[in-house]
């Protein structure tokens, strides 16, 4: 097992937790930004670069960094036949679909996933379950105020499925409707507005709300830790060698 983004929040716990596991064994952590440190309690020092992944022999590599970053280190994963574990966000469509042809081609596997809390993917199911029975729908994703990227890749990906669930084209990233006041949110597909709060003290929230007449179906989900990500994490580092190709979201390794 190796860790790209390995000093970060997400990768430190993602370190913290393989460590914990009896099946896995942490053998490469690779941060330009915490290169020659030691960053792991069992004394891993940390690379700069994915080529320590390979002289480790990493066989699944965890990717929790940047979305250039992930990029490069996806193709590196693809290219060296080391199966990935990717949950970075805020891709363009261009790159997701750039991954997946080269995980399609080569030998080794990817599992991406916006969310690994297994929670914000029953969410998104279970949004999907309620789509075709309300016309109106808005998602509020609520993060703390260091993330990057706005809305959230689990807010665009519930807006895509809801749309879909309703018969719609997913549509593309994020935009701005004309003619709509900037307090309504952006589009995230065709007829479901989303809404991006950033505030200290945050971790990963996200609401969605139905609306018909006379009833309203709040459906919310709420990371409090970043330990909330770790099952979904961990289940996907033990199944990404046995699924083929490029896999998106958590939902066919849960069966749902
Ligand atoms: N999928 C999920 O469930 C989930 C949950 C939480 C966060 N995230 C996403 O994970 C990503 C990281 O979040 P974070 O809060 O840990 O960020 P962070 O800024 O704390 O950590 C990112 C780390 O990546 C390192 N890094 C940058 N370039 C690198 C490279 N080329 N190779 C290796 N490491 C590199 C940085 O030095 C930094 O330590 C974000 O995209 C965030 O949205 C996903």
């Amino acid at each position: 097992m190796g860790v790209f983004g390995a000093g970060g929040r997400m990768g430190a716990t993602v370190c913290a937790a393989v460590n914990a596991d009896p099946e896995l064994e942490l053998v490469a952590a690779v941060d330009p930004a915490y290169a020659g440190k030691e960053l792991d309690p069992a004394g891993l020092v940390a690379s700069s670069a994915p080529e320590a992944m390979a002289e480790a022999g990493v066989q699944v590599a965890v990717d929790f960094t940047l979305a250039s970053a992930a990029a490069a280190n996806a193709r590196w994963c693809a290219g060296n036949g080391v199966h990935a574990v990717i949950g970075t966000t805020g891709f363009s469509e261009a790159v997701l679909a750039e991954m997946k042809s080269l995980f399609e081609a080569g030998q080794a596997n990817c599992v991406l996933a916006p969310n690994f809390a297994i929670g914000a993917v029953l969410l998104m199911r279970f949004a999907e379950l309620a789509a075709p029975w309300f016309e109106t729908v808005e998602i509020v994703e609520l993060h703390h105020d260091a993330k990057l990227d706005a809305p959230s890749g689990t807010a665009m990906l519930t807006a895509a499925r809801i749309a879909s669930a309703r018969g719609r084209a997913p549509g593309g990233p994020a935009r701005a409707q004309s003619g709509v006041l900037p307090a309504r949110g952006v589009e995230g597909a065709p007829g479901v507005n989303v809404h991006s709060v950033r505030l200290r003290g945050l971790v990963a929230h996200h609401e969605v709300l139905f609306g018909t007449a006379g009833q309203v179906l709040t459906l919310r989900h709420d990371s409090l830790d970043r330990a909330s990500f770790m099952p979904g994490v961990l289940l996907a580092i033990k199944q990404v060698p046995a699924r083929r190709g490029f896999t998106v979201g958590l939902d066919p390794l849960l069966g749902i």
